[in-house]
């Protein structure tokens, strides 16, 4: 081991103690949850226990213990670490629960989170654009502020691009550290950007770091486990594309998961946008195999990331083809602190755009209205908007107009890449 890899083993130490613990949902959300976490290699089984919560201490005594599945995992310092995920299910929805993970004398403490409704609730989520960079020194704020605005959000979602260097235990190490128990207590939606893909033994692959640690329903391309897939949540159908790989694959799966789609609203995130917003930069592949699918089927909201700024477009369908006010709306955002220039196109054809602004989004679900708001890390409203849904299911639009000017550089892109 090189000098240099024996200090990030120090910075993020692999030990007996569970560390990194993170839920999410490999099934319903009404009546499952799954946690992953690690610890040393040498720790090589581990357990997960869940109890009904409650304010007595006493509650771990009854509580159901599962023994988790566990793999060892080669990190990229030269050492290794294991890597451990138990689904508790049978639970009840609408629950508060307790879980803890660990073994004999090296628990985690006891985290606690509820199970969704079964049908419609509202709700209240937080959408991220890429972290990626200085996820420690800059990104933490972002999800520190997100918390503290909506502290009962049922989940948080991120579009991509999570960390710079797909493999780097010392950036995972940073985005754990960022997030701390809020990765354990709320949800964790996510889809893989650039940045979550490297080099395999094969060529470009997803890091081995994802599946370890991001567990999500089976229920899309086989292959693509883990970054393809739907969950049904309160109400609302949430859709992870993988814009990375396979793209012309995944337009049949979207249509079949779309056309049989009964939840109220649909959501679906990828990472690279169908309008960028950055200078230099289009995905033209993305909007010819998977924005007339999103469109037919009236999509209310497209939340990507990967151009670092922001930005907002509604694009009108169907009968309301003519009204500028409906549609599915395409969001791109940033929540880190890597930024890019607004390209001239974006500034003349999206609603509301911002350049050098890290921001997170909250997101509130009713029956018939959904609000979305995007907010910096002063947690300041920056961008907002209200969907009424309509009885043929098409929205209207309305614009919530926050006071702040927007935020761009003095001087605008010149559309070169290197602004
Ligand atoms: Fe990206």
């Amino acid at each position: 081991m090189t000098l240099a890899a024996l200090a990030l083993c120090f910075a993020w130490p692999q030990t007996t103690t569970p560390s990194r613990v993170l839920l999410s949902w490999s099934d319903d959300p009404a009546t499952t949850a799954t946690v992953s976490w690690r610890t040393d290699a040498a720790t090589a089984e581990s357990v997960g226990q869940i109890a009904l919560a409650s304010p007595d201490p006493r509650l771990g005594k009854d509580a159901q213990s599962v023994v988790a599945a566990s793999q060892t995992v080669e990190l990229d310092t030269g050492s290794k670490a294991s890597y451990h995920r138990v689904t508790f299910t049978g639970l009840k929805p609408e629950t508060l629960y307790a879980y803890r993970v660990g073994e004999q004398n090296e628990w985690s403490e006891w985290f606690q989170f509820k199970t969704a409704a079964q049908g419609f609730k509202p709700f209240q989520f937080v959408y991220f654009g890429d972290a990626q960079n200085n996820l420690k020194s800059m990104w933490s704020r972002a999800i520190r502020q997100a918390h503290r605005d909506a502290p009962y959000a049922a989940f948080m979602l991120h579009a991509g691009d999570l960390v710079d260097k797909p493999d780097s235990d010392k950036e995972w190490g940073e985005w754990f550290y960022a997030g701390g128990w809020l990765h354990a207590q709320i949800p964790v939606v996510a889809t893989p950007g650039n940045h979550e893909y490297g080099r395999g033994p094969e060529g470009r692959a997803l890091t081995r770091m994802w599946r370890p640690q991001f567990s999500y329903p089976k229920n899309g391309l086989p292959g693509l486990e883990d970054t393809v897939y739907s969950i049904d949540f309160q109400g609302v159908r949430i859709v992870s594309l993988n814009s990375n790989e396979r793209q012309e694959e995944q337009a049949p799966w979207l249509e079949k998961t779309l056309s049989t789609n009964p939840q109220l609203w649909t959501i679906v995130t990828f990472h690279h946008p169908v309008y960028s917003t950055a200078v230099g930069r289009d995905n033209p592949l993305i909007r010819r195999v998977w924005q007339p699918i999103l469109q037919k089927h009236k999509v209310d909201l497209v939340l990507q990331g990967h151009d670092h700024t922001y930005g907002r477009k509604n694009v009108p369908t169907g009968a309301n083809v003519r009204d500028p006010k409906s549609g599915t709306v395409y969001v791109v955002s940033v929540s880190g602190p890597k930024m890019y220039r607004i390209s001239p196109e974006a500034l003349k054809e999206m609603t509301r755009v911002g350049e050098y602004t890290q921001l997170y989004q909250v997101i509130k679900v009713d029956r018939s209205k959904l609000r979305f708001e995007a907010r910096t890390t002063s947690g300041e409203l920056y961008d907002g908007f209200e969907l009424t849904k309509g009885r043929d299911g098409s929205n209207t639009l309305r614009e919530i107009n926050p006071e702040v000017p927007a935020r761009l550089e003095p001087t605008p892109a010149t559309g070169r890449k290197d602004d």
